[in-house]
C-alpha cells in the first residue's frame, strides 16, 4: 500500500472560503476584462509552442488563490511525487500507475526496480518490427508488401491508437489503418471488405487477451485470413500487443510478433507503449518518438511547475470549481480541428472511465459530484448542431476549445475561417449581446418596434459562458503528445481532489458478467431467470427472429 493522501476538496479549509466565493459573486466577464488590464496575463499560460488561455473563465484571483490552496490542502505535490515514483496508488488492484514511464528519459521505479530497460525493449522490437514491415522485409505469406493494418482492440486498446492516428493522419507515412472494436459484426464486415489479405496485417490488442469484443472480432478475422491464404499466413499476417503472454500463445500468434507491456499500465493509458503499433506502423518511428517526447515534456511540465503555472492543474482546478462549486454537470471538448475529430471520444473513456466513481479512496461514498459528463465534436460542425445550447440553454457548460495556428491542410482559407469560427464562439460565449444591443442592432436594419418588442428577448444572450483555449501553434506529433499528456494528468489531480481511485474500473465488470449470463439465452442454448423486462426483451427479439 502507498501513503497516497485521501484528502477530498471537500475536507479541506480552502472548501469553505470556496463555497462562500462561489455563492457571493456576479460574473460579468465583460466587466471584469475591463476592469482587469492584466486579466489575460494572468490567467494564461505560454510557452513555445502553446497558448493556454483560461482568462474567459468565471474564476478572479480570490478563486484561483482558494483553489491553488485547495489542491495544496489535498496534498496534490505528493500525490504526484507518489505516481511517478511508482507507488501502487492503484490500491484496489494493488498496482502502480506508470504510463509517464513508457515516454520517460530518466529511469523510471516500480517496487524498486528501474522499468526503463524494459520498456526501451518493446520500443526498441516495436521500432524493429515497425521498420521491417514498412521497408518490406517483413513481407506477407504470399510474398507482397503489407499496406494496410487492422487494430482489434477495444477502449483503451482502441480508442487511443484511433483517434492519434486520426490526428496524425498528415503524417502518414506507411500502413494505412483500419480498426475494428465492436462486437458488432458490422464493425468488422466493412473493413474486410475494404481490406486485402495479401497486404493485410492484423494487430490484436487486449492487454488482458480475455476481452468478449477483442477475441471474437480476432477470431473472426483470423477465420477470415485462413480461408483466404491458409493456415501459414497467420504467422506473417497477425500480430498482438498484450500483458497476457499465454492467451496470445493460445491464440497462436508467433511470440517474436508480440508485444508485451505491464500491469502498472492502465489500458486507457496505454498508446504510448505496444498498443501503439498501429500508430507507429502508419506514422513511422519517428514520429511515433515524437509523440512520445511531447508526452515526456508535460510530465516534466507537470511534475515541475508550480501550481500557478501548472496547466494539468489548472484544467482540474477550473473542473472542480465548476462541477463542485457551480453545479456544472457536463464538459464539453470542441477541438477546431478535423484531425482531432477522435480525442472528444478518447477523452470520455480516458476521463469518465478514470473519475465516474461514487466509492472514495476511503471506502466510503463521497458527498458530492466527481466526473462530469464529457462530450464533444470537432468544430465547426458542433455550431450547427448543439452551439445552440452552449449560448443559450438552461445549463452552463464550460468548453474547452482546441485550436494549432497553422493548416495541416493546403487550403490556408478554410484554415483562417477555422480560426475565426472557433474565437468567435468563446467570445460569444462569454460576451453575450445585451437587449441593449440587440435593440439598437434592429433598429439600424429598420426593424419595426413592434417586432423588435416582439423578438428581442430570443436574440439576446445572457453570456457570462465558460471556455478555455488550448491554441497550438501546429498539429505535431510532438504537440498531440503533450496536449493528451495534459488532459491524462488533468485527470490525475482530478482523481486526487475528489479522493477516488483513478485508476481502476470495476464499474463496468457487472455488464461484462451479465452479459456472459445473458449469451446463452440470446442464443437458445439455455433458458435463463431474469427480470420480467429482460425476460420479455429477449423473448421479443427470438419472436422477431423467428417471423
Ligand atoms: O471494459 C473496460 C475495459 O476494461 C477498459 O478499461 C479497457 O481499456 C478495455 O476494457 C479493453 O480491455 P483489454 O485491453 O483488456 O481488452
Amino acid at each position: 500500500m502507498s501513503d497516497f493522501p485521501t484528502i477530498a476538496f471537500s475536507d479541506t479549509a480552502a472548501h469553505a472560503a470556496l463555497k462562500g466565493l462561489a455563492a457571493s459573486k456576479q460574473w460579468d466577464m465583460r466587466q471584469r476584462f475591463t476592469a482587469e488590464s492584466d486579466r489575460f496575463e494572468k490567467f494564461s499560460i505560454s510557452s513555445s509552442e502553446l497558448l493556454f488561455d483560461y482568462s474567459k473563465n468565471l474564476v478572479d484571483d480570490e478563486v484561483m488563490t482558494q483553489l491553488i490552496a485547495s489542491a495544496e490542502q489535498c496534498k496534490l505535490s505528493s500525490a504526484i511525487e507518489a505516481m511517478f515514483t511508482g507507488q501502487h496508488i492503484n490500491q484496489t488492484e494493488d498496482r502502480a500507475v506508470m504510463h509517464t514511464a513508457l515516454r520517460a528519459k530518466s529511469p523510471s521505479f516500480v517496487d524498486g526496480r528501474d522499468v526503463t530497460p524494459d520498456v526501451q525493449a518493446v520500443l526498441t522490437s516495436m521500432k524493429s518490427y515497425t521498420e521491417r514491415v514498412l521497408s518490406g522485409e517483413h513481407l506477407g505469406a504470399t510474398g507482397k508488401k503489407l499496406t494496410t493494418v487492422v487494430n482489434i482492440g477495444i477502449g483503451g486498446s482502441d480508442l487511443g491508437p484511433v483517434m492519434v492516428t486520426e490526428a496524425l493522419k498528415s503524417f502518414q507515412v506507411g500502413l494505412k489503418p483500419y480498426f475494428v472494436s465492436n462486437v458488432d459484426g458490422a464493425d468488422l464486415t466493412y473493413v474486410l471488405a475494404d481490406v486485402d489479405p495479401e497486404t493485410t496485417l492484423f494487430i490484436v490488442v487486449s492487454k488482458t487477451f480475455t476481452t468478449q469484443e477483442t477475441l471474437t472480432n480476432a477470431h473472426a478475422a483470423r477465420t477470415w485470413l485462413v480461408e483466404k491464404l491458409g493456415e501459414e499466413a497467420v504467422a506473417s499476417h497477425f500480430a498482438a500487443v498484450s500483458t497476457n503472454l499465454d492467451g496470445v500463445k493460445d491464440f497462436g500468434i508467433l511470440e517474436a510478433n508480440t508485444f508485451g507491456f505491464w500491469s502498472w499500465v492502465g489500458g486507457r493509458y496505454s498508446l504510448w507503449g505496444a498498443v501503439g503499433l498501429s500508430i507507429a506502423l502508419s506514422c513511422g518511428w519517428n514520429n511515433f518518438q515524437a509523440l512520445l517526447d511531447g508526452a515526456n515534456a508535460a510530465d516534466e511540465h507537470f511534475r515541475r511547475t508550480s501550481f500557478e503555472k501548472n496547466v494539468p492543474v489548472i484544467m482540474a482546478l477550473l473542473g472542480i470549481w465548476y462541477r463542485n462549486y457551480l453545479n456544472f454537470g457536463s464538459y464539453a471538448i470542441i477541438p477546431y480541428s478535423q484531425d482531432l475529430h477522435r480525442f472528444p471520444a478518447y477523452l470520455q473513456q480516458a476521463d469518465m472511465e478514470s473519475n465516474g466513481k461514487y466509492v472514495d479512496r476511503n471506502g466510503q461514498a463521497v458527498d458530492f459530484e466527481t466526473g462530469p459528463v464529457i462530450w464533444g465534436e470537432p468544430g465547426t460542425n458542433g455550431q450547427h448542431a448543439f452551439f445552440q445550447l452552449l449560448h443559450q440553454g438552461t445549463e452552463k457548460i464550460p468548453v474547452d476549445f482546441i485550436a494549432f495556428a497553422k493548416a495541416t491542410s493546403p487550403y490556408q482559407d478554410h484554415h483562417d475561417k477555422l480560426l475565426a469560427n472557433c474565437l468567435a464562439q468563446s467570445e460569444a460565449m462569454m460576451n453575450g449581446k445585451t437587449e441593449d444591443e440587440v435593440v439598437k442592432e434592429m433598429q439600424a436594419a429598420g426593424v419595426s418596434e413592434a417586432s423588435i418588442d416582439q423578438l428581442k428577448a430570443y436574440r439576446t444572450f445572457e453570456g457570462n459562458r465558460p471556455s478555455t483555449t488550448i491554441l497550438y501553434k501546429e498539429l505535431t506529433p510532438f504537440n498531440i503528445g503533450h496536449m493528451i499528456a495534459l488532459y491524462e494528468h488533468k485527470i490525475f489531480v482530478q482523481g486526487v481532489m475528489w479522493n477516488v481511485f483513478s485508476f481502476d474500473q470495476w464499474g463496468v465488470e457487472l455488464g461484462k458478467a451479465l452479459a456472459k449470463r445473458i449469451l446463452p439465452v440470446v442464443k437458445k442454448e439455455k433458458s435463463g431467470d431474469f427480470d420480467a423486462s429482460t425476460s420479455a426483451l429477449i423473448e421479443k427479439i427470438h419472436q422477431f427472429i423467428d417471423e
